[in-house]
Parts: structure tokens; C-alpha cells; sequence
């Protein structure tokens, strides 16, 4: 089945959108794209328009996820498939298609009702990326990887596995489960996890986008300058268990985290075996006391029933 091919995008929606500006170029190395049509911040982390955007807002809110797909035939096949299952598919209107820099966009809302996109055909602009601050390693591991992973908070993660596994088409990574976490995670190309979902009760939301520079060195400057702008770090430097990133957990200006990590493993599908890890980390990522006490990202209660 033709599916989705990369995490391409993400959006937000914050009070603080005008902070990402010098948190995403200073802190994360970012670049700084021209503001959106409602005045959204969109951070630059590769040669595509932008992938982070940040919609002014009252209050943080996870505002949509976007798959990017591999072209406009995959695209209809997809949007086929999803409507075969029971998915209530959307067209996006023109001028969303405009703001996200698209071919096309189609959108649909999970069982938690939160908005995933489907874009192909985004607006790439080669050999112009330029760091926010000094990159040694110049940027980010994109391209055919995507974005990076987003981490969803979901209430029912027998629910999630069925909708995005069952129904999305991502392939399980592994898990992870001891007595406070229960998390899958699952990749849609070689970056081990595009997506993982960690289960909260009564609870929906994102708790982390983790994005990863091409040299061990950059995520050691972004450790000193969390210290020079004041950003927290909320998990110290540590190493995880199932995909072997070496990476900090800071605060943004908006509840959520960015993961920002080195040396992620690549899968390759045909060999690839699930397994069961029962740490997150082999060293480190110790938390931080407000990482104790805040809550876990962006999230609000849920009530009721998973829609499917
Ligand atoms: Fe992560």
C-alpha cells in the first residue's frame, strides 16, 4: 500500500508564537522563514519553505500533524484506503494548501481528534538552509527521514495501535513498558520512529518533536546555550534504549518539548524484528524537577470515547 512517507511538517497553535523566533533560530538553530498569513512563526530547519509553524493563539494547543506523501498518485491511493476504513477524509481548502507550501492537502481527524494533514508536493528551496547559529555539522537529519518524530499523548493506546498501525499503515518499531511508561513507536521510512504514541489516561496531546542535527558537537552547544537563554532542560543528556539517540529534552516557550538528539538509528524493514524494551534510556535523561511537576507537553483531558 502506498502511505505515508515522512513526518513533513508540524503546527501549533501558542500566545507565545513570537518567542519561537529567537528559541528556534538561538536555542535550536533554526532558521527563521517569513512570517504566515496570520502571522505564524515558521522555523526553517532544512531546504523545504519551512516545517515548524507556530499559529498565534489564547493558549497552547497542538494544532495538526503533516505526513508528507511521495506524490499525487500515492496521495489519491491513500486518501482512498483511509475512506475504505471509515475515515472521514477532507479536502483542504485553497488556502491552507497555499499556507502549507503544497501540491495538495487532504486532512483527517484521529480517534482522539486530533488533526493529522497529508501533503505532497511541498515547496523546497535547495542550497539556502542557513543555520539560526553556529551548526558545526551544518543542520538537521532530514531529507528522505523526514522532519524528526513527534510523540502523541493518547488516553487508549489499544485504540491508537489500531488506528495508525492498522489503519495509517505504520510499521510497530518496538515498545516500551515498565510501570510508568507504555509507548510504541513506529517508523513510515529508516528513521526508527516517525511517530510514537505514549498512553495517559483521560489525557490527548504532544509531548515531544525530536529533531536531529548531523553532528555530535551541535548538540553540545545546544546544551551550553539552553544554559545562556535560559531554557530548561528536562531530561539531561542520556542515550535511548530502542533507537539509540544520544539527546537532551528542553522546554519550549509552549508547553511542549523538543527531543534534541545525534545518531538515531535507521531500520530497514524487511529485517526489522519488534521488540520489548523496559527502560527508555541505557544512561542518563534524568529528570529535572520541573520536568517533575509541569505537565508532560502540550495536552488537554479527554472525555469520552476513542471514535473508532
Ligand atoms: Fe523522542
Amino acid at each position: 500500500m502506498n502511505a505515508i512517507s515522512e513526518l513533513s511538517y508540524l503546527g501549533i497553535v501558542s500566545p507565545a508564537y513570537e518567542e519561537w523566533i529567537g528559541y528556534g533560530t538561538n536555542v535550536l538553530g533554526a532558521e527563521a522563514a517569513p512570517a504566515g498569513p496570520d502571522g505564524a512563526t515558521r522555523l526553517r530547519v532544512d531546504d523545504m519553505g519551512y516545517r515548524i509553524a507556530v499559529h498565534p493563539g489564547e493558549e497552547d494547543r497542538l494544532g495538526y500533524v503533516g505526513w508528507g506523501v511521495a506524490n499525487e498518485r500515492h496521495l489519491a491511493e491513500f486518501v482512498a484506503h483511509l475512506r475504505s476504513h471509515g475515515v472521514e477524509v477532507h479536502h483542504a481548502d485553497e488556502q491552507t494548501i497555499a499556507e502549507r507550501q503544497a501540491a495538495d492537502v487532504y486532512w483527517f481527524a484521529d480517534p482522539f481528534g486530533i488533526r493529522h494533514e497529508l501533503a505532497w508536493g511541498r515547496s523546497s528551496y535547495p542550497g539556502t538552509f542557513t543555520p539560526g547559529r553556529r551548526l558545526e555539522g551544518k543542520g538537521f537529519v532530514t531529507g528522505d527521514l523526514g522532519l524528526g518524530h513527534v510523540v502523541l499523548i493518547v488516553p487508549d493506546i489499544e485504540a491508537a495501535n489500531a488506528f495508525y498501525a492498522d489503519v495509517l499503515g505504520f510499521r510497530l518499531s518496538d515498545r516500551i513498558i515498565s510501570d510508568i511508561f507504555n509507548l510504541r513507536f513506529y517508523h513510515c521510512n529508516e528513521r526508527h520512529h516517525s511517530l510514537a504514541v505514549a498512553h495517559i489516561p483521560g489525557m490527548v496531546g504532544i509531548n515531544h518533536l525530536m529533531l536531529e542535527v548531523r553532528d555530535f558537537d551541535d548538540l553540545g552547544h545546544c546544551i551550553d546555550l539552553c544554559g545562556e537563554n535560559d531554557v530548561d532542560i528536562l531530561l539531561s543528556l542520556g542515550r535511548h534504549t530502542n533507537d539509540l539517540m544520544t539527546s537532551i529534552y528542553i522546554a519550549t516557550p509552549s508547553g511542549m518539548q523538543v527531543e534534541y538528539g545525534y545518531g538515531g538509528l535507521r531500520v530497514d524493514d524487511l529485517t526489522w524484528i519488534a521488540r520489548t524494551n523496559h527502560h527508555p534510556s541505557i544512561w542518563g535523561h534524568h529528570r529535572s524537577e520541573r520536568y517533575m511537576t509541569a505537565p508532560p507537553g502540550i495536552v488537554h483531558k479527554f472525555e469520552g470515547q476513542a471514535t473508532r
